[in-house]
């Protein structure tokens, strides 16, 4: 910046507070530039584009110490009066690139036309998410070819780049390579071009269209999980969900969970190779049905982000995942990747598309784990926070500003209504609410697509069919008969006789609590089996125990707030939670749920390069604890059988509950409940 002179004058940008002297005559935008300031610009200040608008203030600011003259800016210009004709100019609003500065002036910048504008994330933590996405888009004008200077066309492009961006040393695949001369020609030597330029690689050619191209660019955000396939579309230039959509990951029919899938592939020749088609088939498919429901072309979808677990993540990228089912869980790398996004099979979108993979943080924790730490940051709080994503697997993270560590824990489909005698997904006619009379013994439920409680006058005539019981389901059921007292402290379930209830009725050597059994309107009989129980204290030992192993290695014996992530999480009641025991006693108000984290974290690292930096970083400090080696998982997964457990006090819990003191052990079953379940 110059030394004042005469014929400066004093410029101030809000909200940033940016101010300097600027020479008369200067655009707003150069003056932006000079100053610091983030003021969009995608026609390179060819009053094309409309991203450059600012409104200027008029008259006394007394907090800037500043008067504004009605004439601080040139009058309104032919370019502008144009723009404002065919685009419409909203009331105040200024081209940055065409107005220039008289005289000392205001400016405000509003929030569309900057480029790093902050978004509020709807979301519990409600934390602000930088936009700094790293594909923008650039309007640029190419020389001719000449035949007396010959060069490539893509050389044109690059020089005019270069001077027109000060983007040097663009990149471009053969897939743009292929599309360039046509768009080139068509364009009349003016394109929009669409480059990739994030923290780890050179600017790349991603999408070019013939001259100025208004349409955002898009990008995809991805969950893979081992059982269902999220994605979001989402507006690189503000960060808006256009749609949301999932499907079933389709390799569940060659395995269950991931060991069951890590399996095939060892006993399967080719098996890695059908797995990786039958996943990528499935993530175009996503692509093309997400663009369909937003009405967008997939053409503008330039870029995907994508978080996984371990194994998802080696059958994405073809790399036989056989290390990952054997101690030392080597992982071929762990580091982020940034790739064609059609070399992982995202065939449906922008060709030359750029897809970006998480980093993992170890061998069974993945980047769905590094997901949720960047959406939920333990390590900016001063509370000790234990986050648990639970799914086939939970993956685990505890810390704090001192530290985060992270393990990942095998609690099995139980959680999710699988292994579960009447489980089924959550889905219309699924239980998913359920409540237990502690003097009657009675059920009242509610089912998915319904809002009536069982008992409610006119629930048989709204509710849809009841089909069975889902997740959230399940675990107010078993928690809801503990507090009812029908099933005892190691998970065994009374009588008819020991409980007074006839819905206690025997099956072999054990007992079923009767639900729902309509047998007159054909409705299946919907039951808790002991076999339920047992699966589902299965699955809350694995969880609790992996806490606790964590809470073991930083030796504390509370945590100061517990957060559910995952859909599942959100469904979850933390009383029932703790009645069972599957997280660690807190007071109840200090549980959150956190909704669909990992896919958060995919948001975040699709629109900020500095978020991808952040994780990258922070993966590597996480510590990671592998449970499959640790002998203590084995004894804490042991003592946790009970419910809530058989040694740790739950003192929060015992304020607003009270468990029966009851036993029905008469020497009959009940020991199976003890047995490890395998990773998967
Ligand atoms: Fe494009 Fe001003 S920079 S219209």
């Amino acid at each position: 910046m110059s030394a004042q002179e005469p014929q400066d004058a004093l410029v101030i940008f809000t909200p940033s507070g940016k101010r300097g002297r600027i020479a008369i005559g200067t655009p707003v935008l150069q003056a932006a530039r000079q100053l610091g300031v983030d003021l969009d610009s995608v026609c390179g200040g060819r009053g094309i584009c409309s991203k450059c608008q600012v409104a200027p203030g008029y008259g006394e600011f007394a907090k800037h110490g500043v008067s504004v003259a009605p004439d601080a800016l040139s009058p309104r210009n032919a370019v502008e009066d144009r723009y404002d004709r065919v685009r419409g100019l909203k009331e105040g609003r200024r081209l940055g690139c065409q107005a220039r500065i008289m005289g000392d002036v205001v400016l405000d910048v509003p929030p569309e036309s900057q480029v790093h504008r902050q978004v509020i994330r709807k979301s519990a933590t409600e934390r602000v998410m930088q936009m700094d996405p790293a594909t923008r888009s650039y309007y640029v004008e190419i020389a001719q070819p000449d035949m007396h200077d010959p060069t490539g066309d893509f050389q044109r492009l690059q020089a005019a780049l270069e001077k027109q961006w000060q983007i040097s040393g663009l990149q471009a695949d053969l897939q743009i390579l292929r599309e360039l001369q046509p768009v080139l020609r068509k364009g009349n030597w003016t394109v929009t071009c669409a480059i990739h330029h994030d923290h780890a690689g050179p600017p790349r050619l991603t999408a070019i269209w013939p001259g100025y191209h208004d349409a955002p660019l898009l990008g995809l955000a991805i969950d893979l999980g081992s059982t269902t396939i999220a994605g979001h579309l989402v507006d690189l230039t503000d960060g808006h969900v256009l749609a949301s959509s999932g499907l079933m990951n389709p390799q569940i029919r060659f395995g269950e969970d991931l060991m069951g899938r890590v399996s095939y592939a060892m006993m399967n020749p080719g098996g890695d190779i059908a797995m990786t088609d039958a996943v990528r088939d499935a993530l175009a498919t996503l692509a093309s049905a997400l663009a369909t429901e937003a009405g967008a072309d997939p053409a503008a979808i330039v870029e995907a982000v994508v978080v996984c677990n371990p194994v998802m993540h080696h059958l994405l990228l073809g790399i036989d995942p056989v290390e990952l089912g054997q101690a030392p869980f080597a992982l071929a790398t762990c580091d982020s990747l940034s790739l064609g996004a059609a070399e992982i099979g995202l065939n449906t979108i922008a060709p030359a598309a750029r897809a970006y993979l998480m980093p993992l943080i170890a061998g069974h924790v993945g980047a769905d784990a590094a997901a949720v730490a960047l959406s939920e940051a333990p390590e900016a709080r001063d509370a000790l926070s234990l986050v648990v994503d639970v799914g086939t697997n939970a993956e685990i993270l505890l810390g704090n500003r001192k530290g985060v560590l992270a393990c990942s824990s095998p609690t099995g489909p139980a959680f999710e209504g699988a292994q579960i005698s009447s489980g089924q997904r959550a889905a219309p006619g699924a239980i998913e609410r359920l409540e237990i009379d502690p003097a009657t013994r009675e059920p009242r439920f509610r089912v998915i697509g319904c809002d009536l409680w069982s008992d409610d006058p006119g629930f048989a005539a709204a509710a849809p069919a009841i089909t069975g019981i889902c997740g959230s389901g399940i675990i107010e059921a078993v928690a809801e008969m503990r507090m009812s007292g029908l099933i005892d402290a190691s998970g065994l379930i009374g009588s008819a006789e020991q409980t007074g209830t006839p819905r206690c009725q025997p099956m072999g050597r054990t007992h079923d609590y009767v639900i729902h059994d309509a047998p007159a309107s054909g409705g299946p009989r919907i039951s808790v089996t002991q076999g339920d129980i047992r699966a589902i204290q299965l699955a809350k030992s694995a969880l609790y125990a992996g806490a606790r192993l964590l809470m073991d290695e930083i030796g504390v014996d509370r945590v100061d707030r517990v957060v559910l992530a995952g859909a599942f999480g959100a469904h979850i009641s933390p009383k029932h939670a703790m009645v069972l025991g599957m997280i660690p006693d807190v007071p109840l108000d200090a549980v959150t749920s956190a909704g669909n984290a990992a896919g958060t974290g995919a948001r975040m690292a699709l629109c900020s390069v500095a978020a991808r930096r952040a994780i990258e970083t922070q993966v590597r400090r996480i510590t990671k604890i592998e449970t499959a080696i640790e002998p203590r998982f084995q004894e804490h997964f042991v003592a946790a059988n009970a419910l809530p457990h058989a040694t740790d006090p739950f003192p929060e819990l015992a304020k607003i509950v009270t468990l029966p003191d009851v036993s029905f052990n008469t020497g009959g079953s009940g020991g199976e409940g003890t047995r490890r379940r395998r990773r998967g």
